[in-house]
């Protein structure tokens, strides 16, 4: 049986006895959707199909009766592959398919015709760079496994507490300095990198000739350590700090009181808006504590101008005030809705969200919907990759929907996050994120009810032979599905972060600058 991932909307098949040869030596209808396919050909089955007569073997087809933007339609017969699309994207969604084919087949590739089309358009790999910075390379790689799986969004996490990974030529501090911490949570050696203006061009090019669109998120107001360590006045009471070097929220935030905060950060979207020609910011919004807003008379100043009850409603006003900034610039951004975040009726229902919020339940989604918010699932469970099996097991990820209602048209996607505090390295990143991705794939992509544990369950072996090819350092079935030991182990592995919670740390700290206020 063929086994594709994610699953495809219709599979006829007709038997592997007619298997058949594709490539001959200029094989593909030469489209530049056809080059990331011409590279895995050549990789994969190098000269073994340099033999050929010189005609197409592999015919791409732009064909306005195919309806899905996304959608195609592969056809293997007679030793050729027909793909039809409405569009190059879906021509290279249908080419994705075939390497999967080609793989499993080991160069042949049975008769058979799918028809496909995905779920959701949007369909996303958050990557936090922001508390480990991955090489270019890595970055890249990732990207391909991503294109595998059919996903259309990096979310790429640039901005945190423990590092500040992109050139700004305006603040070269941020980089010079902000992209260095002393040492983590790992131990005392330092960590640092950050990728110039240049390299986040060739990667968003990189992304774009695989369909891939890139979100870049510039975290405001809170997890800015990296920012302010670089440029005191960015927050209240101009604080003097370094790059945060461990887990933790932090409650140096950046100041919504000061004009020449709002003037920073559109500072950085200006060249962010230059750099990210997809057209959508993420601005964070999460995890911002209010500790110093409530002390901080340019904070407390500006809720009473704009007649602002709290200071969730000045968080509203701040993340509102970005938007428009973006809005005015043809920009849109998305959030994270937050469970700390207060009444929603200050905030912009221009503004989408990436909805992580455990107990937000189903009246906030049904409230937003209303108001016309766009939603993106990336609840905590199933959808943080950073959280250990023993958490978040492979029998959780597939047993969730992925929609946050039961009409698929209210939820525009599903996003994997990869939050990295604990994740410093490629091999880590790929332990946790396959066999996972596999399943969030399959529901992003695949039909409404189709992916279950018993269905991904029934793939895996296969799955695990896909990842095989590309070296992929997966999790294996011992460890996705783990039994109650080494559930309640990961679980204590996990936990430790508390030590580095600070607690001790933030209490002396808010002390201090509950003192300066009150001198002031
Ligand atoms: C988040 O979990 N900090 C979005
Ligand atoms: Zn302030």
């Amino acid at each position: 049986m063929l086994n594709v991932i994610p699953q495809p909307v219709s599979i006829l098949e007709n038997g592997k006895e007619k298997g058949f040869t594709v490539f001959s030596e200029d094989t593909v209808t030469p489209m530049p959707c056809a080059k990331d396919f011409i590279l895995f050909k050549e990789e994969f089955f190098g000269d073994r199909f340099k033999d050929g007569d010189g005609e197409e073997t592999v015919i791409l087809t732009i064909d306005n009766s195919v309806q899905q933007d996304e959608g195609y339609c592969l056809a293997c017969r007679d030793g050729k592959a027909y793909i039809n699309a409405k569009t190059e994207t879906g021509l290279f969604w249908g080419l994705e398919t075939l390497k999967q084919l080609l793989l499993q087949g080991d160069g042949t590739v049975p008769f058979v015709k799918i028809t496909d089309y995905p779920r959701f358009s949007y369909r996303g790999y958050m990557l936090d760079c922001g508390r480990y910075f991955y090489e270019k390379d890595d970055v890249k790689r990732i990207i391909d496994l991503m294109a595998l799986h059919k996903l259309n969004v990096l979310h790429w996490h640039l901005t945190e507490d423990q590092g500040w990974r992109v050139e700004i030529k305006k603040y070269p501090l941020l980089t010079e300095k902000g992209s260095y911490r002393s040492h983590t949570n790992f131990g005392f050696k330092p960590h640092s990198g950050y990728y110039t203006q240049d390299d986040i061009k060739d990667i968003v090019a990189y992304c774009h000739e695989r369909k891939i669109k890139v979100i870049p998120e510039f975290d405001v107001p809170g997890h800015t350590v990296s920012a302010i360590a670089c440029y005191p006045y960015l927050s209240c009471f101009d604080r003097k700090l370094s790059v945060a070097t461990h887990w933790g929220v932090k409650h140096d935030i950046l100041c919504a009181g000061k004009e020449s905060t709002y003037q920073f950060v559109f500072d950085v979207l200006d060249e962010f808006m230059e750099l990210f020609p997809d057209k959508i910011i993420h601005i964070g919004g999460d995890e911002a504590v209010k500790t110093r807003w409530k002390l901080c008379p340019h904070c407390q100043a500006e809720m009473k101008k704009h007649a602002l009850k709290t200071e969730d409603e000045l968080q509203m006003y701040f993340m509102t005030k970005v938007n428009d900034y973006l809005n005015e610039h043809g920009f849109k951004s998305i959030m994270w809705n937050y469970n700390s975040i207060g009444g929603t009726e200050h905030l912009s229902p221009d503004i989408a969200w990436t909805v992580c919020g455990i107990s937000d339940g189903d009246e906030v989604i049904r409230t937003e919907l209303n108001r016309g918010r766009k939603l993106i699932n990336t609840n905590s469970y199933p959808y943080y990759l950073d959280f250990p099996y023993g958490w978040n097991t492979l029998e959780r990820v597939c047993e969730a929907d992925g929609a946050l209602t039961e009409n698929d048209s209210e939820t525009w996607g599903i996003e994997g996050c990869m939050w990295t505090e604990y994740v410093p390295n490629m091999k880590r990143l790929e332990f946790l994120t396959f066999p996972r991705l596999g399943t969030i794939a399959e529901k992003a992509w695949a039909e409404k009810g189709y992916a279950s544990f018993e269905t991904f369950s029934h793939k895996l072996s296969d799955y695990y032979s896909l990842l095989d090819n590309f070296g992929v350092n997966y999790a294996k079935p011992n460890k996705v599905c783990p039994s109650a030991v080494y559930k309640a182990l990961s679980s204590l592995w996990f936990n430790r972060r508390v030590f580095h919670w600070q607690g001790l740390h933030n209490l002396i700290d808010n002390k201090k600058v509950e003192i300066t206020a009150k001198k002031n």
